[in-house]
């Protein structure tokens, strides 16, 4: 019976949040697990030492490496992504490039398909420097053409960044098996509450954990999720030596976020839904992005491999003119204007004023874009909030 319930709650994404690991130390029955603040840690001998440095990626020698504050969060982000391990970064950013320069080496080449992150495009472009080179490819019908005999690694996002397109996440990762490449999803929009890319074969998982994840606008934070066998080497190697570690205060704050992680997302899919139905077919609004909603065209691919939506989308204005779209934004009140997303508060960003030129439309995204980040305020007070911005451009025109 006992390991029966330990066996179920394993597997139960509330337990793994709020309750993995955490009762290990009992410190005098304490709600919350302990800070480890200290950089070092000290052995009784020398030949102590020396049996740890060898197992640095398990043992606690230094907090570059390991470090327990960071380690339980890592346990609970393997947990709920259904693998092996974790490994948590200073940044989502540093997640990805320490994941992706693990996986190549000079002359190799990355294939990316959709949109995605826009550091990530420029960390790649970035590594041309050291001999390796990238190609992005739209659809997945045409990587079979863009596969070359040096790729090594398949970079992806489902929903894809600003678009929110949804891949057919099995189909892309047996493809990328089945011709010997490391397959890798950032899965930052979804969660693992909503979305599981491990378990539907990609090869490792990254998230920026200062969204939705941290859900509180105070922390900076990344994690790779995927078997030892590709964890180990990049934990040993590129987390040892880009010195991008998470620090033992943040990890507490994501011990924190992520108690309340299964039902901040069910309230954010709530009110980005509503927000969403509201904006759609509603006059200026040319287009809504929101793979949650019936008339998305990823909207069927998506109930097949997820179980819930989160709260960011784009809207398109109905302008082509840059100062609609900023008087839109400037006559917000509820919604504030901000990079970022994922958090309590609602954010609103329009990438015509914010992204270069070039980058913008290669993405694909018009001047009339707006990204909206549902959060956790009333619905009812966010929807008057845009309806009364839509006024306003509508004045202008
Ligand atoms: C989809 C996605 N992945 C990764 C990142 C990078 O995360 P971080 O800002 O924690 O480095 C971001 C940040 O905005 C993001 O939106």
């Amino acid at each position: 019976m006992g390991e029966e319930l330990h066996t179920r709650a394993e597997l139960d994404d509330d337990w793994i949040c709020g309750r993995l690991g955490e009762d290990e130390p009992w410190i005098m029955g304490a709600v919350h697990p302990p800070v480890y603040e200290n950089s070092l840690f000290t052995f009784r001998t020398a030949g102590d030492l020396a049996e740890a440095i060898k197992d640095e990626d398990e043992r606690y020698v230094y907090w570059r490496g390991t470090n327990p504050t960071v380690d339980l969060v890592q346990r609970k982000l393997a947990a709920l992504e259904r693998t092996e391990r974790a490994k948590c970064f200073g940044s989502g950013m540093g997640a990805i490039a320490a994941t992706i320069s693990s996986l190549v080496s000079a002359g190799d080449h990355v294939l990316v398909l959709g949109s995605v992150y826009g550091p990530t495009t420029q960390f790649l472009r970035y590594l041309g420097k050291f001999g390796v080179t990238h190609d992005h490819v739209g659809d997945p019908d045409v990587l079979d053409s863009a596969i070359r005999p040096t790729t090594r690694v398949l970079y992806f996002e489902s929903p894809s960044y600003m678009r929110y397109d949804v891949v057919d996440i099995a189909a892309v990762a047996s493809w990328a098996r089945s011709r010997g490449l490391v397959s890798v999803m950032d899965n930052t929009w979804s969660t693992p509450i909503f979305q599981k890319p491990l378990t539907l074969g990609v090869d490792l998982v990254v998230h920026s954990l200062s969204k939705y994840i941290g859900g509180h606008g105070d922390l900076v934070g990344g994690v790779v999720a995927g078997p030892s066998r590709l964890i180990r080497p990049l934990a040993l190697t590129e987390y040892q030596l880009y010195g991008a570690a998470m620090s033992p205060h943040d990890a507490a704050k994501v011990v924190k976020g992520l108690r309340t992680l299964p039902v901040r997302m069910a309230a954010h899919q709530e009110r980005g839904l509503a927000v969403a139905r509201f904006l759609a077919g509603r006059p200026r609004v040319r287009a809504v992005h929101h793979p949650g909603l019936p008339e998305h065209p990823g909207h069927a691919q998506a109930l097949r491999q997820m179980t819930g939506f989160s709260s960011v989308f784009g809207i398109e204005l109905d302008t082509d003119d840059r100062a609609e779209v900023a008087a839109f934004l400037d006559r917000l009140r509820h919604f504030r204007i901000g990079v970022s997303w994922g958090g309590y508060e609602s954010l609103a960003n329009a990438p015509a004023l914010t992204t270069e030129e070039s980058v913008r439309a290669t993405m694909g995204i018009p001047v009339g874009f707006v990204r909206l980040s549902v959060g956790l305020e009333s619905a009812d007070v966010l929807i008057e909030d845009l309806a009364l911005a839509l006024r306003r451009v509508d004045r202008l025109a």
